[in-house]
């Protein structure tokens, strides 16, 4: 099954993943900042991580006075975020395709899932399970691979289909066969508008300036083409 091999890369390259994060060019210099931007003032504020991985986004909430509950598919990211933030935050295993049934309805203030939904075949019951975690005008932000970055990458003849695509990822340690599922842009937007959102804010995001000097392949690549989008969403009235 393709979430089994999405676990098996992902327990595969967790510890190199939660180290090189820190500092790699997608994470640190271009998907974060963008995807930070979206989210709004969050002292005080709760915060539902979902897929939160190696627990990176939620240090950098919490540092910033926001409480954050995590949860992710691989019982080695939970670990990671756990030893990454001490006794702060709340982290457990869970799949994006469950319902939350562990939450009341209008729980959180923000949904944030970064680099994550790729996974999702088809993300109905997911959107409408963070819409009705959230409370009342709460903000939903999402980053995902690029569709146009992705229909490229993939060699995709089929633009307006949902596929199962699976690459070798070599920046994580051994190289890891990562499965996910590529998607048309309005199968981003639609399941949105669809079930209770609306869209505030899209963003092709730009590496920050900083990338420049340290890494100027992907600085210059990453001017030249987006591979992340980040999505800002609010949940209607
Ligand atoms: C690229 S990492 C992003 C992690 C984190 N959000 C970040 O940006 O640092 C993708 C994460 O999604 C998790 N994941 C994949 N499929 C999932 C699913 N169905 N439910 C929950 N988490 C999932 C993986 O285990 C992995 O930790």
């Amino acid at each position: 099954m393709i979430k089994e091999k999405i676990i098996l890369a992902y327990e595969e390259m967790a510890e190199k993943y939660s180290e090189l994060i820190e500092h790699k060019a997608h994470n640190a210099y271009y998907d974060r900042p963008n995807t930070l931007k979206l989210i709004p003032e969050c002292t005080n504020k709760r915060i539902l991580d979902a897929a939160c991985g190696p627990g990176k986004y939620a240090e950098i909430l919490m540092s910033k006075g926001a409480k954050v509950t995590g949860f992710d598919l691989t019982t080695k990211m939970v670990e990671l975020a756990k030893k990454r933030n001490g006794n702060k935050g709340h982290f457990f295993v869970h799949d994006l395709t469950s319902p939350l049934v562990m939450f009341e309805k209008e729980s959180f203030d923000i949904v944030l899932c970064a680099l994550a939904m790729h996974y999702v075949e088809n993300w109905t019951l997911t959107i409408q399970e963070f819409c009705r975690v959230l409370k009342p005008k709460g903000t939903l932000v999402i980053s995902i691979e690029h569709p146009f970055f992705e229909f490229n990458h993939f060699k995709s003849e089929k633009y307006f289909e949902v596929e199962h695509v699976n690459c070798y990822w070599n920046g994580f340690g051994k190289p890891v066969n990562v499965h996910s599922f590529r998607r048309p842009l309005h199968e981003c937007l639609d399941p949105l508008t669809d079930n209770g959102f609306y869209i505030d804010k899209l963003v092709e995001p730009k590496p920050v300036e900083e990338l420049k000097d340290l890494d100027p392949k992907h600085y210059k690549e990453l001017n030249e083409f987006p591979a992340f989008m980040c999505i800002r969403a609010i949940k209607r009235d």
